[in-house]
């Protein structure tokens, strides 16, 4: 088969899917989980492309998202590719049933539980439809028997019974991204970093807590920011922060303080097998930690986690 590797390769291929698309589909309604990763992405916007308002697009906020993701998903496919998005704020849901739960593959199990009745309940809600549209990209297909599920979490409903649509199915990575530039998507969407399924819950580490939770989502913000002032966007494989569950002594203003550590990942990989650490610069990682401490509520150290893989895992969960 031939790479899809330029943008008329990308042109050709997406006029032969939509063709293909239209054939199996006809008047049918499909249904997909839109997470707003690439895959996902890219899987509605050629959708959109074949059929239109035939298409419902279902994006499920589980409040484990990164700042401004939400609203960038709502933002794209709503008012500029036209899609009929339905928006589900579940936060509410997802964090009362991971309150107190520590263990890190009983948080994905629960995320995961929890993304699919929620998905159903809307599922029940549309009528007559009949497919399900899914971002299996070629590599999913060759590493967990085409189920589109990671480390536990989504593996969209099966007893739904319906008709998988996978326009993308015997595609890489890097082609996807070729066709989702030509469909018109952002290049942050694009080109964005991996993000695991079960997002901000397992750099939340140990039971999630609405206050620490933010503390992530914000000084995952600040480190993004800055490494795209930096103009590393892109050039390194993977960034984020963690913030342990636990406390250690600081001061501030002559007052003692006892609150959390903000800790810095950024790796390189090919593979996410094996991973080395990225040498950030001295000026940029004291920014980043100035800015941390000053921004970041309840946070008063930052610490860079200089561990390669193996030992280490990227995540800390
Ligand atoms: P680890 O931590 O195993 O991560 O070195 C390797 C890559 O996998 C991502 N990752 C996940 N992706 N669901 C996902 O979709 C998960 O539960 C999950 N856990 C880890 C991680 O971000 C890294 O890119």
């Amino acid at each position: 088969m031939v790479r899809i590797t330029t943008p008329e390769l990308a042109d050709a291929f997406i006029n032969e899917q939509i063709e293909a698309l239209r054939k199996q589909i006809g008047d049918g309604k499909v249904l997909l989980a839109l997470s707003g990763g690439v895959d996902s992405s890219v899987c509605a916007a050629l959708l959109i492309k074949a059929i239109g308002k035939n298409l419902t697009c279902v994006h499920v906020n589980h409040g484990l998202l990164r700042k401004g993701e939400a609203e960038q998903v709502v933002d794209v496919f709503r008012n500029h590719l036209g899609a009929n998005l339905v928006y589900i704020d579940a936060t509410d849901r997802f964090l009362d049933k991971l309150a107190g739960v520590s263990d890190p593959e009983q948080k994905r199990k629960i995320i995961g539980a929890e993304f699919i009745v929620v998905f159903e309940e809307e599922a029940k809600k549309i009528e007559g439809v009949k497919f399900l549209g899914q971002g299996t990209i070629y590599p999913d297909i060759l590493e967990s028997n085409g189920v589109k599920a990671h480390h536990n979490v989504g593996g969209l409903p099966e007893r739904l019974g319906f008709e998988l649509v996978e326009p993308v199915k015997l595609l890489f990575k890097d082609e996807v991204r070729v066709v989702g530039k030509q469909l018109g998507l952002p290049d942050s969407m694009v080109f964005r970093q991996p993000f695991p399924g079960p997002g901000l819950g397992v750099r939340c580490t140990g039971a999630i807590t609405r206050d620490r939770l933010e503390a992530v989502r914000e000084s995952d913000a600040i480190l993004r920011e800055e490494f795209a002032k930096a103009g590393l966007e892109g050039k390194v494989w993977q960034y984020f922060t963690i913030v342990p569950d636990y406390r250690s002594t600081g001061v501030k203003d002559g007052k003692r303080l006892w609150d959390w550590p903000v800790v810095i990942r950024a790796v390189n990989t090919t593979d996410a097998m094996t991973a080395t650490v990225e040498e950030i610069p001295w000026p940029l990682l004291n920014k980043i930690t100035q800015r941390i401490l000053a921004e970041v509520k309840g946070v008063n150290r930052v610490l860079y986690d200089l561990s390669p893989k193996p030992c280490a895992t990227i995540e800390w969960e």
